[in-house]
């Protein structure tokens, strides 16, 4: 259309230029050549310029046959418009003039265009005074053809075949005019080659005038064809010049033969190891897969795909396994092949192994192994913590605390899930320990029950043995542990006794002795003292009348036998002998502020000793007036209780002492 505006405006400007100038005939001006799709409607300009009005003028519309037969459809003079009967234009036109002084404009119009319209279009313009004057137009109707459609065969090819064979075809229908079919492997077009390209056209036309182009394209196919894309493309004219469309891509199957085999290991991805399922996978690189046989150290094995699977490998699977097949084309055997490793760990031995019974002070040296084709981590583990890397364990200077199960474990760093254990018992074998006691010596009222904890361990399991020259050993009752006997006898304080516990086994034997100072004293004091703080019904005039002279005399002594008990146990204090450091801290820290106990002389008004029990705030270092690490005063008229705990007195067993030091009172305020 942009075309048909500029061709008028040029026209316009060439009449208005040549009116202004000469004054001549009239003059018709048109376009060379309309175009229209069919089915539209279709306009043929015709201009004119005259020096008549449009009243005088006579305007003709013919079409030439192929013949060159002119023949009109419309005829308009001043007197009438006529539309010629029985042409192809018969009711489909249409004319339409406008005009002025000088120049005007003639419009035919065709309607509903079909193929057979394509004519050329003459329009004659007749004046009255100025004679006349025609133009041709050109009239082109197109139709698009449909969508191309591609067919490829659907059965595979053999690459060998010496003359080309078909491959496809594909058809653009319904067009106007005849469209052109292009063929097209991977973007480059193909043209005819003989004995290797071969684009065979078939052309028809329906009664519409409409053309059906069909193409078949054979070659003679080479193996990469069975990658490549086949398309066609169609060429057609239309309204404004050329166009094309494609059709879609197909793809051909080649047949070739195989002469190359791969195999490989397609599962698992990982490094095998025994007992895993391996499937060995097997390709050619021939269409269609030929059929498969595997092989193995010389002998076939069954696989009914091209896939083998190997179910729970072991090492005797390793080696090389073959998959053959035959050369359909020239009958060679095609081989592939792959190392198969199955990596193996073997079950880990000690040595020694199961139980190994040393005596304290000799030397372990044990070692771990275990067979495998990757390299091993090895670590020995006692109660669930590593206690030594690689294969060997070494304990040199052997104690009882070394005792128990080692665990050697192996694994393989390269691969999860391998890995194996083993283990070894160590009995450790020696004579008797006794757990040092806290306090051996100690000092009781008469008439009170002590408890005397002794706590061996030993291997073969020691006996306890209580024994006291001065008194027979009331009850002995003993409990053992994994590895310790923990002995408990009650003894009634009578007289000064020495007690010892005894602890025996084949290996030799260990006592500890406790010495008990049998206390009248003591024991008069806290009687008075007792009946004082829990007998109030007596009046304590009673008390004052009766004997108040001798228990002021009392009191005094026992005042200055506490100040010597005092300073005594200070100094055992110093001296460490208790406990070790932090356990003695601990003792003193936690009874001062709970059971500190203040003996105080009143003597204003009543001269009577007042026993003031005072949670007060007294530090460790003012102790002098009181009594709190020593159990005797505590525990009154208790029975009391010691026991045998502290320090097995190891080197290497600083863990073990700390945590029994922590031990100490258990069980002493244990009612009587
Ligand atoms: C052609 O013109 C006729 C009459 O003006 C109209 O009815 C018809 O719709 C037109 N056809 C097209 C395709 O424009
Ligand atoms: C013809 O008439 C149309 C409107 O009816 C007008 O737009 C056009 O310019 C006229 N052409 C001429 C040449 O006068
Ligand atoms: C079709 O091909 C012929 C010959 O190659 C050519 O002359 C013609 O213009 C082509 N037509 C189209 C629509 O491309
Ligand atoms: C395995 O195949 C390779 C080539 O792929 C070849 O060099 C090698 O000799 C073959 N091994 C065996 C054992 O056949
Ligand atoms: C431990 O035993 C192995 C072999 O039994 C020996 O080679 C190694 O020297 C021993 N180690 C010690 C520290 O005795
Ligand atoms: C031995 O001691 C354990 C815990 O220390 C206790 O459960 C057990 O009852 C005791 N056995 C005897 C016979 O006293
Ligand atoms: C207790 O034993 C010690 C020596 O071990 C001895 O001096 C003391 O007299 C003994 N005490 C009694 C009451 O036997």
């Amino acid at each position: 259309m942009a075309l048909r505006t500029k061709t008028t405006l040029l026209v316009g400007l060439f009449f208005l230029l040549y009116t202004w100038g000469v004054k001549a005939q009239v003059k018709v001006e048109v376009e060379g050549r309309v175009e229209v799709a069919r089915g539209q409607n279709v306009t043929i300009p015709c201009l004119y310029t005259t020096d008549d009005g449009i009243g005088g003028l006579t305007i003709e519309w013919f079409y030439l046959e192929p013949t060159g037969k002119r023949h009109r459809i419309y005829l308009q003079d001043p007197t009438m418009r006529i539309e010629d009967t029985a042409t192809p234009f018969t009711g489909r036109i249409k004319v339409d003039v406008n005009g002025s002084q000088g120049n005007g404009q003639v419009i035919l119009t065709i309607m509903d265009a079909r193929l057979g319209d394509e004519a050329d279009f003459i329009c004659r313009i007749k004046s009255l005074t100025d004679g006349s004057h025609e133009g041709v137009t050109q009239l082109r109707v197109f139709e698009r053809p449909d969508i191309p459609t591609i067919e490829g065969v659907d059965t595979a090819i053999w690459y060998t075949n010496i003359k080309p064979v078909k491959i496809g075809s594909c058809e653009a229908k319904n067009g106007y005019p005849r469209p052109n079919i292009t063929w097209y492997k991977d973007n480059s077009p193909l043209v005819n080659i003989p004995n290797e390209v071969s684009v065979v056209p078939l052309v028809t036309m329906d009664s519409s005038g409409l053309y059906s182009v069909r193409s078949e394209l054979s070659l003679n196919v080479v193996k990469e064809d069975k990658d490549s894309d086949f398309y066609c493309e169609v060429n057609y004219l239309t309204v404004g010049g050329n166009a094309m469309m494609e059709s879609n891509k197909i793809k051909i199957l080649v047949n070739y033969p195989t002469d190359e085999v791969n195999l490989w290991v397609k599962s698992p991805k990982r490094d095998i190891k025994e007992g895993d399922t391996v499937e060995l996978q097997c390709q050619g690189n021939g269409y269609p897969q030929p059929t498969f046989t595997f092989r193995q150290g010389g002998e076939d094995l069954k696989s009914n795909s091209n896939v083998l699977e190997l179910r729970d490998v072991s090492r005797h699977n390793s080696g090389v396994y073959e998959c053959f097949t035959l050369n359909a084309e020239n009958f060679n055997d095609v081989v592939g092949n792959t190392t198969l490793l199955v990596n193996y760990l073997d079950p880990a031995v000690v040595s020694p192994d199961d139980t190994h019974m040393l005596f304290q002070g000799e030397e372990l040296n044990a070692s771990c192994n275990a067979l495998s084709s990757l390299n091993t981590h090895i670590v020995w583990m006692k109660n669930g913590v590593k206690v030594a890397t690689g294969n060997i364990l070494l304990l040199r200077d052997i104690v009882y605390d070394m005792a128990g199960t080692y665990e050697c474990m192996v694994t393989v760093p390269q691969l999860v899930g391998m890995e194996t254990s083993s283990a070894l018992q160590l009995i450790v074998q020696g004579q008797p320990e006794i757990l040092k006691p806290q306090i051996t010596s100690l000092e009781e009222t008469v008439e009170s029950t002590v408890v005397l904890t002794c706590r061996a361990r030993g291997y073969p399991k020691p006996t306890i043995i209580w024994k006291s020259p001065e008194v027979q050993i009331d009850t002995v009752s003993s409990n053992e542990t994994e590895d310790e006997v923990v002995s408990m006898a009650s003894v009634k304080v009578t007289s000064d006794m020495n007690v010892t516990c005894n602890a025996v086994n084949q290996n030799g034997n260990k006592e500890v002795l406790f010495s008990i100072k049998a206390s009248e004293f003591l024991h008069a004091l806290l009687v008075y003292v007792l009946v004082i703080q829990t007998d109030t019904a007596i009046p304590p005039k009673k008390i004052k009348r009766e004997s108040s002279g001798v228990i002021i005399a009392v009191l005094i002594i026992c005042l200055l036998l506490l100040a010597v008990l005092g300073s005594v146990l200070y100094f055992l204090y110093k001296k460490g002998k208790i406990c070790g450091r932090s356990g003695k801290q601990d003792l003193t820290k936690e009874k001062t502020s709970r059971d500190n106990i203040v003996v105080e002389m009143k003597r204003d008004n009543t001269e009577e000793a007042v026993l003031l029990a005072v949670n007060g705030d007294k530090k460790p270092g003012e102790q002098e007036f009181s009594l709190p690490t020593h159990p005797s005063l505590i525990h009154l008229y208790r029975s009391s209780h010691y026991v045998s705990q502290g320090n097995y007195e190891q080197k290497d067993d600083t863990k073990r002492s700390q945590r029994l030091c922590g031990d100490e009172w258990e069980g002493t305020s244990k009612e009587g």
